[in-house]
């Protein structure tokens, strides 16, 4: 398909990064649409393991990579990222692009990520402390400072100088915290200029000209459709929106342009960070699940909570997102149980059942899990098909979801992925 969206179908985490690696080897054009270094990706290639940010995945391929308008970028990250790619023998000249529209992460939003987490305390999201909220925020309200006025010095300065002096009030006052001096803002920005330069591109205009021309574009999601702004379980949400629709709006082009979408969800649930999460394990099996998949963030290092494939959840993320197919990825870590148990309804308040995910949050804050329990096996997934009780699994999903489950992971290798169609 010439153009396809690899969105996540969970809270994020649910392994896009290796799908985008194997689905970009058949692509021309690699573009991630929202989000900054609050995404981690990791990629497992033979002995090297590479854990990815801001670039798309797609440069791990050599393909042409582009960050849309809708992303965050912190170019200290961004340039940190291509450095240590190049040192590992990546090649990245001439492949990266970085919207002039989207808009820079400054020290000050991370100083105010971790400020305002520090002050909600028990209330607090949970956020990656990248700055990622406080960036789109001044984005919405329209003080941001954009990649395109990294190349003029003089508007910088004085965006600079108008968001200094107003961080600084909030450092200061609000949060007792140190200030920010423009100046040395400024000097480092411009180093970082310098480099960004060459980067900047109309992405809109790459990927209408890449699709004119029959070439295919894979757009690639961070973080999940449930930590969507809009249609997630907000407040316990990103600032952006990782919905596949989000692929459109970040690079300017129609809706109508993108031929297909690709869910990606884990064959169990995680979910970093605060928040309502009703199919979370409870017992002994929590800390297996976290161990054998390895469920320690890549960011931030943090433990993920771990829960139970959720076919509610994942219902509403085929509706949300319009997913025309599905990655069910790590089905290799449920091969420790010997019963799986699948959250098929909440059962909400009011004692009445629902298939449809909550439009209320209370409903959704308070509701219960309705588990099916499914046959596990005991066989270890290998790549050429699956056991029956694993087929049946997949069967499962695909009947209750009435969507296809197009790839299946079955480790952590770049090679370990089964096409079952
Ligand atoms: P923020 O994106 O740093 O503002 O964090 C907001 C919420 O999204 C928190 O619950 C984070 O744990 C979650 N989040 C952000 N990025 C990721 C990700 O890549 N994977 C999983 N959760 C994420
Ligand atoms: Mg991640």
């Amino acid at each position: 398909m010439p153009a396809t969206v690899i969105v996540g179908a969970q809270w994020g985490d649910e392994g896009k990064g290796k799908i985008v690696d194997l689905l970009a080897r058949d692509s021309d054009l690699v573009c991630r649409y929202q989000g900054g270094p609050n995404a981690g990706h990791t990629i497992v290639v033979g002995d090297e393991t590479y854990r990815i940010r801001q670039i798309p995945t797609g440069i791990l391929r050599g393909k042409a990579s582009a960050i849309g308008a809708g992303c965050v970028v912190d170019p200290a990250v961004l340039i940190a990222e291509i450095d240590e790619l190049e040192a590992r023998g990546i090649r990245t000249d001439g492949l990266v692009f970085v919207s002039g529209n989207a808009h820079l992460i400054m020290p000050w939003h991370v100083a105010l990520d971790g400020a305002r987490e520090r002050r909600l305390g028990r209330l607090q999201i949970g956020t990656t402390r990248r700055g990622i909220g406080p960036a789109y925020a001044d984005k919405a309200t329209r003080i941001g400072i954009r990649v395109q006025d990294l190349v003029d010095p003089k508007i910088l300065r004085e965006k600079i100088e108008l968001a200094a002096a107003e961080k600084n009030v909030w450092l200061e006052r609000v949060y007792e915290l140190g200030h920010f001096d423009a100046d040395e803002v400024l000097t480092t920005l411009l180093e970082h200029a310098e480099r960004i330069r060459p980067w900047i591109a109309d992405t809109s205009l790459l990927v209408d000209r890449t699709l004119r021309d029959g070439r295919r574009v894979l757009f690639e999601g961070g973080q999940g459709t449930l930590l969507d702004l809009d249609h997630g379980t907000y407040p316990f949400v990103t600032s952006s929106s990782p919905i596949a629709a989000g692929a459109a709006v970040s690079f300017g082009i129609g809706p109508n342009r993108i031929d297909e979408v690709l869910g990606v969800a884990k064959a169990y649930v995680t979910r970093v960070g605060e928040g309502p999460f009703p199919s979370e394990i409870e017992g002994d099996a929590q800390a297996r699940v976290r161990e054998l998949g390895h469920e320690f963030g890549t960011v931030t290092g943090r433990e993920r909570r771990c829960g139970w494939l959720d076919l509610v959840a994942l219902r509403f993320a085929v509706r949300v997102n319009g997913i025309t197919s599905l990655a069910l990825t790590k089905l290799d870590v449920l091969s420790a149980f010997a019963e799986i148990p699948v959250c098929v309804r909440y059962l909400l308040p009011d004692g009445s059942e629902t298939e449809e995910f909550p439009a209320h949050q209370s409903d959704f804050h308070h509701c219960r899990p309705v588990f099916e329990t499914l046959r596990g096996w005991s066989e270890e997934l290998g790549t050429n098909g699956l056991p029956a009780a694993a087929h049946d699994f997949v069967s499962f999903v695909e009947r209750v979801l009435e969507a296809e489950v197009r790839l299946v992971g079955t480790g952590a290798a770049r090679d370990r992925v089964l096409a079952l169609r």
